[in-house]
């Protein structure tokens, strides 16, 4: 059955800017094992600074999914689609910030000078520990590879809404 509600414009804002930043971040990928300190500080303060603008597009956005409640999906999609389709975005959103905030503490104990955009100083947090860092990176890199997962069947259940069902599924995210 085609569905003829869209997300708001605001929430279509907050999904594909959301989509881009995650994607710099990932993309970016920053292995600083062999950088001396101050060319890590440079190479992170980016990520950092990408990092802390989707910690601020996110609470924006779950404050605006709460009060503006998601399109229905079909009436026709089986219940264990509907049941995967809100775990896996629950599950994004959970992920999300668990990623940020494990990069936060990441930073706080980074054996260089953490700082967002070279403008918002994040080491004051906590003293520098080598130890305690490594664990939380590798923290935060498990926590990535859970988002790819995800974001995975994300993508493949939008592309077979999209060109399997032509059900709106994909168009109720697209300004178009
Ligand atoms: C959703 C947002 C984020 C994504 C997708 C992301 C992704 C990543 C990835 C893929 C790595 C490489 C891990 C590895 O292979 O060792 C990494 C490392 C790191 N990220 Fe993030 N990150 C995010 C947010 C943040 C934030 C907000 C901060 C801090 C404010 C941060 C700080 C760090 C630090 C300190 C490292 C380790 C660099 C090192 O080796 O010292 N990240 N991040
Ligand atoms: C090419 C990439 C992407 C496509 C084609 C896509 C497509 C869609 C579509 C069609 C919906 C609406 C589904 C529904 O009505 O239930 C949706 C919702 C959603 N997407 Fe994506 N998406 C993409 C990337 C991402 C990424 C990277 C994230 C998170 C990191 C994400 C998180 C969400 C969430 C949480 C929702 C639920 C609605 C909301 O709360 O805003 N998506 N997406």
């Amino acid at each position: 059955m085609p569905r003829s509600t869209k997300f708001t414009p605001l929430a279509m804002f907050f999904h594909w800017a959301v989509f881009l930043l995650i994607t710099y971040n990932i993309l970016q990928h920053p292995e600083l094992e062999d950088f001396p300190p101050a060319l890590a500080a440079d190479t992170m303060t980016v990520h950092m600074g990408v990092g802390l603008s989707i910690l601020i597009l996110m609470i924006a956005r779950l404050y605006w999914r709460m009060t503006h409640p998601a399109p229905d999906l079909p009436d026709d999609m089986p219940r264990w689609q509907q049941r995967t389709a809100h775990f896996v975005q629950w599950g994004l959103y959970l992920a999300i910030f668990a990623m940020v905030f494990l990069g936060i503490a990441a930073a706080a104990f980074a054996p260089y000078e953490a700082s967002a955009f070279g403008i918002v100083p994040l080491s004051w947090m906590a003293p520098a520990n080598e130890h305690i860092h490594e664990i939380i990176v590798e923290l935060h890199e498990a926590v990535n590879k859970i988002i790819l997962l995800l974001f995975l069947i994300h993508v493949l259940a939008a592309g077979y809404h999209a060109i399997a069902k032509k059900d709106g599924v994909l168009r109720s995210m697209l300004p178009w």
